[in-house]
């Protein structure tokens, strides 16, 4: 077999490509968009084919290559379903099993704890522990979902039962290690050996950590496999999907049934409505899109992380106030609009077509 352990220097984040020299499948586990010309190049050399791209969490530190992958080699995009990453093309549960190349199977183990969809794949007797267990460490537990507690359970019922010998392959190490062992980490790592539930939960929540730098983008845009909503759609759509296992509906099916809970208008009605005044307008795309061009007064409000801040604006403060929402062609703001009714928001109209109809 091919296995190769990538290093991201910007993010200090591993990446393993695992892969059959003779059926010529492979596999990427926690691919970084950054390096994604290097990981088609790293296919090419060998002639190999990728099945799966695959994540052991949605990343608040790096964004994933996997959209990319996926529109590149057709590879299918996969995350666990409690990430919140609907539009990977499979939705993964505790004790899947991804199978490839001859007999080759990759077991899911839910690690939930560093995020609330974490997990770790084990291959062989190599364990993809992600931001769950590192090399004498563990990931935060302070945002995304978080719980010491829960991390501190996954670690010690679920991966420290492991065979002693079995390989650690952590998602990140700040120290230029490459790869450990359970028994090792069981007997020597400093935040679990010896230590109670109580005792690492304190430790825990006293790390002060500061958030990581790309968080604000990298957790928005890794729920659409790295990519823009639009962008993701569009590759899913073009791309002629088998129905994956457990899927929750391609993302166009979700605009489509969006479209049917939620009140489109035109570009005209819309500018209309705000001449009268009376009406926030809300922009829902990235904050890229936004600093190239908005609505004039249009809040940014990206989809990713709607739900998560609209409490937090003023001007949307009366939920019967009037809400024009809109992203760049009229997709992301359907499903934003369903969003903001049922948080209980109810008079939200979408615009049709999006800033690229109202340019
Ligand atoms: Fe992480």
């Amino acid at each position: 077999m091919i296995f190769k352990q990538l290093f991201d220097d910007a993010t200090w984040t591993y990446t393993y490509l695992i892969a059959d020299p003779k059926t010529k499948e492979a596999v990427f586990i926690d691919p970084v968009n950054t390096h994604v010309d290097d990981y088609l190049k790293l296919l090419d050399d060998d002639e190999l084919t990728l099945k799966y791209s695959l994540e052991t969490h949605v990343h608040a530190d790096h964004i994933t290559a996997g959209g990319l992958l996926r529109q590149k080699t057709g590879a299918q995009t996969a995350v666990s379903s409690l990430c919140g990453a609907e539009t990977a093309d499979i939705q993964i549960e505790d004790g899947d099993v991804f199978e490839f190349a001859d007999g080759e199977k990759i077991k899911v183990i839910s690690t939930a704890g560093h995020t609330a969809g974490s997990i770790s794949f084990l291959w062989r007797d190599r364990l993809f522990s992600g931001d769950s267990l590192f090399i004498g460490g563990c990931g935060r537990t302070d945002f995304q979902g978080g719980s010491a507690g829960d991390l501190y359970d996954a670690i010690t019922q679920r991966l420290f039962t492991l065979p002693d010998d079995t390989l650690v392959y952590p998602g990140h190490d700040y120290q230029g290690r490459w790869v450990s062992n359970i028994h090792q980490e069981r007997t020597n790592n400093p935040r679990l050996s010896g230590k109670s539930r109580e005792e690492f939960i304190e430790i825990m929540e006293n790390l002060n950590l500061p958030n990581p730098k790309l968080i604000d983008e990298a957790v928005p845009a890794n729920r659409y496999c790295g990519l823009d909503e639009d962008e993701c759609q569009d590759a899913m759509v073009r791309r002629d999907l088998k129905l994956p296992k457990r899927n929750m509906g391609t993302a166009a099916d979700k605009v489509a049934a969006a479209k049917q809970q939620i009140t489109e208008v035109t570009v005209e009605i819309a500018k209309q409505l705000i001449a009268e005044g009376n009406i926030n307008v809300v922009d829902v795309r990235e904050g890229g899109e936004y600093e190239a061009g908005h609505i004039e007064d249009a809040i940014l409000l990206p989809r990713g992380v709607l739900e998560f801040k609209v409490g937090g604006v003023v001007q949307l403060a009366d939920k019967s106030g009037a809400i024009l929402v809109y992203c760049r062609t009229g997709g992301r703001s359907a499903l934003a609009a369903q969003t903001l009714q049922d948080l209980g928001y109810n008079n939200v109209l979408s615009v049709a077509g999006g800033f690229e109809a109202w340019s």
